[in-house]
């Protein structure tokens, strides 16, 4: 695969997510059942795991199934379930092949107990993969990590392990799914959606966010490397001052 020259390889974001989102709408265009988008949607993850391989990204989290989502209609649900398992199981080999890690975060005693031995099988037999790490977040949303998180914590403090005033930030990212991996840098969301929707929120403090118009099934490499681009022009401040505005004190 040839990567757009312009890009510049020393300042590749190190993770970025992706909220997948237009399936359904893109079905219905094509006058299908929304499961015709979910199918479609797996060509649009294919070709961006690949491009974001190729590049040099090292972790790359998709929102593939929210919490919010067990509350669609049984079959879309069941639907989502099997194509996970299908593609997962078939896809081993490739990420074995491209030495990809895959995890997974969010609920997972949730998932029906076939797709979480698929999972399993899968993150252990590509566990010591090094080149990207692959994210899948399943029956995830933030503020059920959040509050996993909390319950966690207090516990630790009712048991004496952890005072009150010893919990800050990086207390609380370990009890992130996510405490594996650094925080996103960049976040994209397709289909003309301006939202988060309960995805990361408290890791993307300081991420930039993309969002695009294509729906997730046309979502392809050259959609991933714009995304790239774009983030590749802003200058991350994280509440400093720009390095070329003087501080009103150096005058
Ligand atoms: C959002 O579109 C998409 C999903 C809820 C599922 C995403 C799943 C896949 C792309 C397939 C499997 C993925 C992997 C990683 C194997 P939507 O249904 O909300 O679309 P709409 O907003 O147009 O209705």
């Amino acid at each position: 695969m040839t990567l757009p020259n312009d890009l510049d390889s020393s300042r590749l974001p190190q993770h970025v997510a992706i909220i997948m989102d237009g399936n359904g709408r893109w079905a219905r265009q094509q006058g299908k059942i929304r499961t015709f988008g979910h199918q479609n949607g797996v060509l649009a993850v294919r070709d961006t795991v690949e491009a974001a391989a190729e590049l040099g990204v090292k972790f790359l989290s998709l929102y593939a199934f929210s919490t919010e989502n067990w509350k669609r209609p049984r079959w879309e649900v069941n639907a989502l379930m099997e194509l996970l398992i299908d593609t997962i199981s078939k896809e081993t080999k490739t990420l074995m092949d491209n030495n990809i890690r895959l995890q997974a975060i969010g609920d997972i005693n949730s998932l029906p107990e076939k797709c979480r031995k698929q999972l399993d099988e899968t993150i252990q037999k590509t566990n010591s993969n090094t080149r990207m790490t692959l994210i899948l977040a399943l029956s995830y949303s933030s503020r059920w990590e959040i509050t996993n998180a909390v319950q966690e914590i207090v516990s630790e403090a009712i048991k004496g392990n952890i005072k009150p005033e010893d919990i800050n930030d990086n207390v609380i990212s370990d009890h992130m799914c996510t405490r594996f991996c650094p925080d996103p840098e960049l976040l994209i969301r397709t289909s003309g959606e301006y939202r988060i929707s309960n995805f990361m929120l408290w890791q993307i403090a300081y991420t930039e966010l993309f969002f695009t118009n294509k729906l997730w099934p046309d979502f392809r490499r050259n959609d991933f490397f714009d995304a790239i681009r774009d983030f590749q022009k802003r200058e991350r401040r994280y509440g400093m001052l720009s390095e070329n505005q003087p501080d009103d004190n150096d005058a």
